[in-house]
């Protein structure tokens, strides 16, 4: 039987080419986004916004019924503020912590019951490198990827027995929509020359290893967080 897979944010540049991954794959992949996808849909499409904890559990509900169970979440969707330590204000903290993290928590509670029914099911939230070396102007964003990477954990921890795994990939630079309004031209020049490999990410670079984490190749993987910065960091 083919994967059944729910992939928030996959409207966006990381989640649509995930979406694109999965779907070649022969997979059914349901998109939970607040905005619709840009091309024509090889999915099915739930509207939803992720920061509300009762429409995120309604959408998940409504996406695991149309599938018909549910194999695969990929947890993509998040949001990225360029923000100095001592200008974040509490308004910026909450909504960063609330899409990327707190979200992240609710669509894994609500998945779960499924997966732990059927004794099989894989998580794949996506972290960031912030996550392990967070940087300068980006402190509420960091925090938000490593309590995705302790979520991860967490869940591995606590579902591995039930036979559910809970990984989560670390981007570095993908050139999308994401931080594109304070990158400029000599930031992709720096950011590219931190990579042993001389480049940044593409969105399918993160796609590869998310399809790859869901398939019965990561079998033995769990409460992971795997790299995907062309060697920018190596732990
Ligand atoms: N682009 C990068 O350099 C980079 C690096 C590391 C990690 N990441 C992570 O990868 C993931 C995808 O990032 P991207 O670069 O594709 O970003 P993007 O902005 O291109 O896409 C993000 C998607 O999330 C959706 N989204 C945001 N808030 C939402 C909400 N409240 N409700 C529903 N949907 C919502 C957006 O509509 C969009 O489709 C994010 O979690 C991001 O933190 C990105």
């Amino acid at each position: 039987m083919s994967q059944r897979v729910i992939v928030t944010g996959g409207s966006g540049g990381i989640g649509a080419a995930i979406v694109e991954r999965f779907v070649t794959d022969g997979a059914r992949v349901a998109v939970l986004d607040r905005r619709a996808p840009a091309a024509e849909p090889a999915s099915l499409f739930f509207s939803v916004d992720l920061r509300d904890p009762l429409d995120t559990r309604r959408a998940v509900g409504e996406a695991i019924a149309a599938l018909g169970g549910i194999d695969v979440l990929v947890n993509c969707a998040g949001v990225f503020q360029h923000v100095s330590l001592l200008d974040i204000t509490v308004d910026d903290w909450d909504l960063v912590l609330d899409i990327n993290a707190r979200a992240t928590l609710v669509t894994m509670q609500a998945v779960a019951p499924v997966m732990l029914e059927a004794r099989a099911g894989s998580i794949v939230n996506i972290a960031s490198m912030a996550a392990k070396q967070g940087g300068g102007g980006e402190g509420h964003y960091a925090a938000s990827k490593a309590a995705v990477v302790a979520l991860t954990r967490a869940g591995a921890q606590e579902w591995g027995c039930h036979g559910v795994r809970v990984n989560a990939v670390c981007p570095g630079y993908v050139l999308t929509d994401m931080g594109a309004d304070t990158r400029s031209d000599d930031d992709v020049r720096t950011w590219s020359a931190k990579s042993p490999l001389g480049r940044l990410g593409a969105p399918e670079d993160v796609a590869g290893v998310t399809h790859f984490l869901a398939s019965p190749a990561g079998g033995y993987l769990t409460g992971q967080a795997i790299n995907v910065t062309g060697g920018m960091i190596m732990h």
